[in-house]
Parts: structure tokens; C-alpha cells; sequence
């Protein structure tokens, strides 16, 4: 096994631009990452009923989402045991079983093989269908609604793996009694990009907000947004925190409690919505962050390749397809305390700006399609990019679990993503790779010389 962790430099502020392009790091990419890391499904409201499935992908692995009729939930490999045909080839709906399109066999909602056509006649009823089944994926969990699965049966558990991460989490899990739901459709892009660079633009580069977005920006009249001027000739910096150290997860937040919904056209229902609500909110969630991060715009990423917006209100993961070319599906988010009118505002607003025709979405994916195609050729494949701003300026915040550097422009969350993905593709298995438990907040600081 090649070690690519040189790609990285040693605090993360530097990659060589191979890992955008190359098929081996890809390939290891698919096996030290996709292979090992808990990775997002789907929400519990898009299976509420027995019999629910949703088809996603666990890196390139087809995988069938079922509720079960104990209400609990099992994900399969979405390939027919007997030749390997596609089994379902549904998006999502409902199913009594699934049955092969090739030859028939067909397999209950708990992945028992329940019917072989003609299995007495030319299989001499000798075929022991208990073999058969499908193959479930190793571990399925939940944390308040979000559906994740795991390959790696020696991986920790999800509450582990979320870590500290879940302290944020929270903000839009579990502020308003009935928690979060995704609605709508999903929403599929497909983009000729490494799967790392939407990644990193979103978990950490608040830098390009004001200049990719200046146009969509002044369209949607949010030109105040956490103190940017369009064209970035100003931020104020004390406008939010970068907030990473958490196992490769990260935060990118304003916190003055309003702010994610400044790229509302007309936000006065839900600035009502998050007054009127806000009591609930910090007797939920304490006044920290009831009132600083409930209703601020939250960049949340879950690693490797989750991200949720609360305040935009979109939900996205990245299903990579190769080195440079990913499916970017992305819900809008609601919480279910909140009225009918107010969901419908939010799915229109996602749509407007991260959608698959949003004014910000064309923006980004042009500036990370390019950069991945800038990664292949033999000699610029050799050269580095750089995360470097403000490296060496982050550390604790009293309450706050993380390693933290003030504001939302300083490419520190972008160095710790690259710092777990070398952690990762240098790590054979899972007892290789360090585990920071932030919740004592020394650890921020021992990694603080990382930022
Ligand atoms: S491949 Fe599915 S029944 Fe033969
Ligand atoms: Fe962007």
C-alpha cells in the first residue's frame, strides 16, 4: 500500500494537487476512507413506514435502505446475489420485497432470498436460500434522525466517531421538540470535481463567500451577511468562528442568532419563528448556544463527506465517482415544530441558492471544477496548493469543545479536514487512527499548535 499521507503537509496547510486527480490515491481514498469512516444514509422521515427504502451509495457501493417491520433499519448492498444485477432500481418508495429484474429471485425487506424461480424444477430443490441473502452493510446506527452506515465492523461506534462533533450537532437536531426532518425531493448534481474540494470549500473557506458569491449575494440582497462587503473588501472577523480539532469534523458559524437567514428575500416570518422559538431553544440547549448558534448560519460537516446548513437549510452529501467527478445530493432542512408556510419558504430559498440551478451552486461549481482539472496535467499535478491563512491562531474557548480560530475567513477547519484525511490514509485499520476526545478541552489545546 502506497503512503500517500505526504500529500499533506504536516499541519495540513499544504497538498500536493496529485490527490485532486491521481486513481490509486482515489482507489486507496475508496478502501482507508469510504471503507472505514460512518457515512450518511438518509433521514428517518424519508423512511417513516415499514417497507420504506431509499437507494444511496456508500462511496461507489450501491446500498438499499430499508425500514424494517420492527421499525428498525437495515441497508443492504444493492446487488442481486445470484449474477449481480442492480437489484432495485428505484430512487425510494415502498416494497413488500425485491425482486431481480435478470432471473427473479427475489429477496424480503430483510434481505432474506424468499423466491427462486423455477427452484424445483431446475435447481432440484437443492439451493439452501439461507445462503443467499443480501449482504447488509456491517453497522447501521442513528443520531436524531440522521441514518449512517459503516463497512468497517471494527470502526467506533457512531456516538464515538461523532464525537464532540455531536455538542453542534444538536443545534439543529434537537432544539425544538420533533427534531429535523428533510423534505422535498432530492436534488442530484453531477460535477466534474474531486470529491475533497466541495468538501473543504464548504467546511472552512469563508473566504470566497464574499468574492465567488458577490454577484448572488447582491441578488439576494444579503450583502451584510456576518459583516462581508460583496467583493471582499472588508469582513469583520469577530462575525463568527472556525471551529475544527473534532476528529475531522468541523464548524463554520456566525453567532449572533439570526444571521443564517439573512439570504431570505423576505425573512420576516422566519425572524418571527426563531423569536417566538427561541425560549425552547436554550432551555434545550443551554443559552450558549440557544441564543449565539441557534438561528446563526452553521456550515456543519460530518467527515468525510456530509455537510448541513442550518440557517440555508440544505443538507448535502457527496457520492464520489472516480477522481474527478462526484453526485452532489442535496434535501432542504426543516424543523417539524415549525408551520407548514415556513417549510415551504425554506425549500423555495434552498432552491434559489443552493439548489440545482441556486445562484450560489453555479458559482462554487465552476471555481471547484476548475481546480480539479488544474491537478492533472504531469507537471502542475506536482505543484502544491496552499491553506495557510492565519495558521497558528487558533486555540480554547471556555464552553465551547474544538480547537478555534475567530471568524469565518482562515482556512483552519480546511487544515484539520486534510489532517484526518492523512490520518486516515496513513492508518492501516482503525486502532491506527487517533482519537481526540475533545470533551475535556485539553486536547484543543495540545492540538492547538496544528491550526
Ligand atoms: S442476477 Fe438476479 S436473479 Fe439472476
Ligand atoms: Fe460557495
Amino acid at each position: 500500500m502506497t503512503d500517500y499521507a505526504g500529500l499533506v503537509s504536516a499541519a495540513g496547510a499544504m497538498q500536493r494537487r496529485q490527490m485532486y486527480a491521481d486513481p490509486a490515491v482515489y482507489e486507496q481514498e475508496l478502501e482507508r476512507i469510504f471503507g472505514r469512516c460512518w457515512l450518511f444514509l438518509v433521514h428517518e422521515s424519508q423512511i417513516p413506514q415499514p417497507g420504506d427504502f431509499f437507494r444511496t451509495f456508500m462511496g461507489e457501493d450501491d446500498v438499499l435502505v430499508v425500514r424494517q417491520k420492527d421499525r428498525s433499519i437495515k441497508a443492504f448492498l444493492n446487488t442481486c446475489t445470484h449474477r449481480g444485477n442492480r437489484l432495485c432500481r428505484a430512487d425510494r418508495g415502498n416494497a413488500k420485497a425485491f425482486a431481480c429484474n435478470y432471473h427473479g429471485w427475489a429477496f424480503g425487506t430483510d434481505g432474506a432470498l424468499v423466491n427462486v424461480p423455477l427452484e424445483k424444477d431446475a435447481y432440484f430443490s437443492e439451493i439452501d436460500k439461507s445462503r443467499f441473502g443480501l449482504v447488509e452493510v456491517d453497522q447501521v446506527a442513528s443520531y436524531k434522525g440522521l441514518v449512517f452506515g459503516c463497512f468497517d465492523r471494527n470502526a467506533p461506534s457512531l456516538a464515538d466517531y461523532l464525537g464532540d462533533m455531536k455538542w453542534y450537532l444538536d443545534v439543529w437536531l434537537d432544539a425544538q421538540p420533533g427534531g429535523s426532518a428533510l423534505i422535498g425531493e432530492t436534488q442530484k448534481v453531477e460535477l466534474m470535481t474531486n470529491w475533497k474540494l466541495p468538501v473543504e470549500n464548504v467546511c472552512g473557506d469563508g473566504y470566497h463567500l464574499g468574492w465567488a458569491h458577490a454577484g448572488a449575494m447582491k441578488a439576494v440582497q444579503s450583502m451584510d451577511f456576518s459583516g462581508f462587503t460583496v467583493g471582499n473588501a472588508s469582513v469583520e472577523l469577530e462575525g463568527g468562528l472556525s471551529i475544527a480539532g473534532l476528529n475531522g469534523h468541523s464548524v463554520l458559524a456566525t453567532v449572533d442568532g439570526v444571521s443564517g437567514y439573512s439570504f431570505y428575500p423576505d425573512n420576516a416570518g422566519i425572524l418571527r419563528y426563531l423569536e417566538q422559538n427561541r425560549p425552547t431553544a436554550i432551555e434545550r440547549l443551554g443559552r450558549l448556544r440557544g441564543e449565539k448558534l441557534w438561528g446563526s448560519q452553521l456550515n456543519l460537516t460530518v467527515f468525510p463527506n456530509l455537510q448541513f446548513l442550518p440557517g440555508l437549510n440544505w443538507l448535502r452529501v457527496y457520492h464520489p465517482k472516480g477522481p474527478g467527478r462526484i453526485e452532489q445530493w442535496t434535501w432542504a432542512m426543516v424543523e417539524n415544530a415549525m408551520p407548514a408556510d415556513i417549510k415551504q419558504r425554506i425549500l423555495d430559498n434552498q432552491l434559489l441558492t443552493f439548489g440545482p440551478a441556486g445562484l450560489f451552486d453555479n458559482d462554487d461549481g465552476d471555481n471547484l471544477a476548475a481546480c480539479t482539472e488544474q491537478s492533472r496535467g504531469w507537471r502542475t499535478r506536482q505543484l502544491d496548493v496552499h491553506t495557510n491563512m492565519a495558521q497558528g491562531r487558533s486555540g480554547a474557548r471556555p464552553g465551547l469543545p474544538g480547537d478555534i480560530a475567530v471568524g469565518v475567513v482562515s482556512e483552519h477547519n480546511q487544515r484539520y479536514f486534510y489532517r484526518r484525511w492523512q490520518e486516515h490514509m496513513a492508518a492501516a485499520d482503525w486502532r491506527a487512527v487517533p482519537q481526540y476526545n475533545l470533551n475535556s478541552l485539553q486536547d484543543a489545546k495540545d492540538l492547538a499548535h496544528v491550526g
